[in-house]
Formats: structure tokens, C-alpha cells, sequence
């Protein structure tokens, strides 16, 4: 279906069993983890999670990427999309996370990536997505996008992003995707 995807720097692949080790060694990094729920059991489970997530990948239910560096392909980072919502169109994005090997626009490139196939390729019409109320970095990343802050819980923000406005705001960043 789309075995990869690239922007200007780094690319979106499907995550393989064989990446387990590098998604556990980056959901335990005590620098990255700290607005993510932690992860229990080791490589092996990581292992057979990813082996369950392939199942819902083919029924095209969910999709798991390893970002990558285009210089080197180099694992970098994850992205998750899941729970399509069918009626709603909608879509949630997340498990979104980059080590200290990233490009300086990694973060930027990656969720653009995610908007075009979620939006021009899977044909959804909105994202719905949850930040911790104190990643404050990443509330400011969706929020200069456009994102609609829509409720909150004692724990997180709550998000809609629509495709309408992706449209609009990425005419200004063309250059980042190719
Ligand atoms: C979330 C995460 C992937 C974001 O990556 P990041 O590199 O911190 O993202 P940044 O916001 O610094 O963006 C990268 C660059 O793109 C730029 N950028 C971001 N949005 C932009 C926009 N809309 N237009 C132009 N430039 C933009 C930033 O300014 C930054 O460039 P700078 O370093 O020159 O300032 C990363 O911080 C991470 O792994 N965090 C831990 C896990 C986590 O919290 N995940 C999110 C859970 S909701």
C-alpha cells in the first residue's frame, strides 16, 4: 500500500517486528517518556505487540511508522495512526516521538507526513488527538497548526485538527515535504 513515504529529510516506514528493540529502547528513554504512558514488559512483548498491530495494519485499521533520517536511514522516531472513527471521518494520531539523532525539522516534517496521507491518501476530513496538559512545547507545536483545543481531563488537552485548515496552512510549508 505506501511502504514508504518521504518529506524533505526524514521518511515514514512501517514499523516491523524487528523494531521492537528500538521502540523499547526509545518508550523507556527517561528523556522522551515523560508525557507518554509507559510501556510494561521488554523487547519480547514490545515484539508481540507489533506482530498484533500487523494484523490491524492489514484490515487497515491502524498504522505504525519508524520515522527515519533520509541521509542515513537511520530509525529516528515513531508515529501511530488509530481509532479510525468511521462516521466521524476522523482519525487519532500519537505514540509520536523523536530521539536526539532527529533533523532539526523532524518533528515538523513527520506531522506533515501524517496530515498528507491521513488526508490526501486515507481521505479522512479531521484528527482528533490528546497532548499531556503539561507537554506545553507540544500543545504550541499543534496549536501554531491550528488545532482546536475541544475539552480537557485532569490529565490531558483534547484536540481536533480539520482537514480544511491543514489545506490552508500548509500552503506555507510546501518546502518542508519535498
Ligand atoms: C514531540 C516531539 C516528537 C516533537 O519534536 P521536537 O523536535 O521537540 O519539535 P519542535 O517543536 O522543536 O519542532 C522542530 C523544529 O520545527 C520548527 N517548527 C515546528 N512547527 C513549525 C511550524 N508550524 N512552522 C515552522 N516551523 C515549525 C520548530 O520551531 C523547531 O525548529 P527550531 O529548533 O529551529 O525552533 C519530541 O519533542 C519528542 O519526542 N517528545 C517526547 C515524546 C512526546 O512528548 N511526544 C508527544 C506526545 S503528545
Amino acid at each position: 500500500m505506501f511502504e514508504k513515504i518521504e518529506a524533505k529529510t526524514v521518511g515514514l516506514r512501517l514499523v516491523q517486528p524487528s523494531d521492537a528493540e528500538f521502540i523499547y529502547n526509545l518508550r523507556v528513554n527517561d528523556n522522551l517518556n515523560k508525557y507518554l504512558s509507559s510501556v510494561s514488559g521488554g523487547v519480547e512483548s514490545q515484539r508481540q505487540w507489533i506482530e498484533k498491530y500487523k494484523e490491524k495494519e492489514k484490515d487497515k485499521e491502524e498504522f505504525y511508522f519508524i520515522i527515519y533520517r533520509k541521509d542515513t536511514q537511520e530509525s529516528i522516531g515513531t508515529v501511530r495512526l488509530y481509532d479510525f472513527i468511521k462516521d466521524e471521518n476522523s482519525f487519532c494520531w500519537g505514540s509520536w516521538i523523536l530521539n536526539e539523532n532527529k533533523t532539526r525539522f523532524s518533528a515538523l516534517e513527520s506531522a506533515l507526513l501524517v496530515y498528507e496521507l491521513a488526508f490526501k491518501k486515507l481521505d479522512f476530513k479531521q484528527s482528533h488527538f490528546d497532548v499531556r496538559k503539561n507537554n506545553i512545547k507540544v500543545i504550541g507545536f499543534h496549536e501554531k497548526f491550528g488545532a482546536l483545543k475541544i475539552n480537557e481531563d485532569e490529565l490531558d488537552y483534547f484536540f481536533i485538527y480539520k482537514k480544511s485548515d491543514y489545506l490552508e496552512y500548509s500552503k506555507n510549508l510546501i518546502r518542508f515535504l519535498n
